[in-house]
């Protein structure tokens, strides 16, 4: 274990049981029909890659930068679309991958901007989630694992723009956080 890292709270091989689990279910519930993948960029950009190759459907990739005003461990109520995606998602099957939900504020409010260009339908997956921390009245579709309130890292989750590329989600120790 890495020297920042004060727990694993999921390890690679939880990761990829539950990709896997959620990639059936997923498949299941579209039931061959094509899919829209939106990737919420950076942080769910490791997720996506190895969700969408368990999901046994015809898939439309996309992604999207959104920002939430906010420091680097908290975001707030307000969100814009930094970079939009390219596809034209009226009457398609949309499902919107990000890598955590924490107070909701992000993908409540990035869905919401999503739904209003008509979509069929429109879902969200997320890998992590954190219910406790909840300020939003918000419930994801998808969830991989729920987890406690603490800042974790890894998995394509950062801290500063580090620590994406850890092959497990951790809790990062409190003197790496300044
Ligand atoms: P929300 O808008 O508060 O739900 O926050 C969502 C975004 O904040 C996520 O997409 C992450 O980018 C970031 N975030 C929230 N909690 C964590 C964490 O524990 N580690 C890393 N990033 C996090
Ligand atoms: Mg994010």
């Amino acid at each position: 274990m890495e020297k920042f890292v004060k727990e694993i709270l999921v390890s690679p091989e939880a990761i990829a049981q539950k990709v896997a689990q959620l990639g059936q279910t997923i498949t299941a519930d579209y039931c061959g029909e094509e899919l829209v993948l939106i990737c919420v960029l950076k942080g769910a950009m490791v997720f996506a890659a190895d969700l969408m190759r368990q999901i046994d459907l015809p898939i439309i990739l996309d992604t999207i930068v959104a920002s939430s005003y906010g420091n680097s461990t908290e975001s707030s109520g307000e969100v814009i679309i930094k970079q939009d995606i390219k596809t034209n998602i009226k009457d398609k099957q949309v499902l919107v991958v990000d890598d955590i939900v924490d107070t909701g504020y992000t993908l409540h409010l990035l869905c919401e901007k999503l739904r209003q260009r008509g979509p069929k339908s429109l879902k969200s997956c997320t890998f992590l989630d954190k219910p406790s921390r909840r300020v939003v009245d918000f419930a994801p579709d998808y969830v991989g694992y729920e987890i406690p309130d603490a800042f974790v890292i890894g998995y394509g989750l950062d801290y500063n723009e580090q620590y994406r590329a850890l092959p497990y989600v951790g809790i990062i120790k409190e003197e790496y956080i300044h």
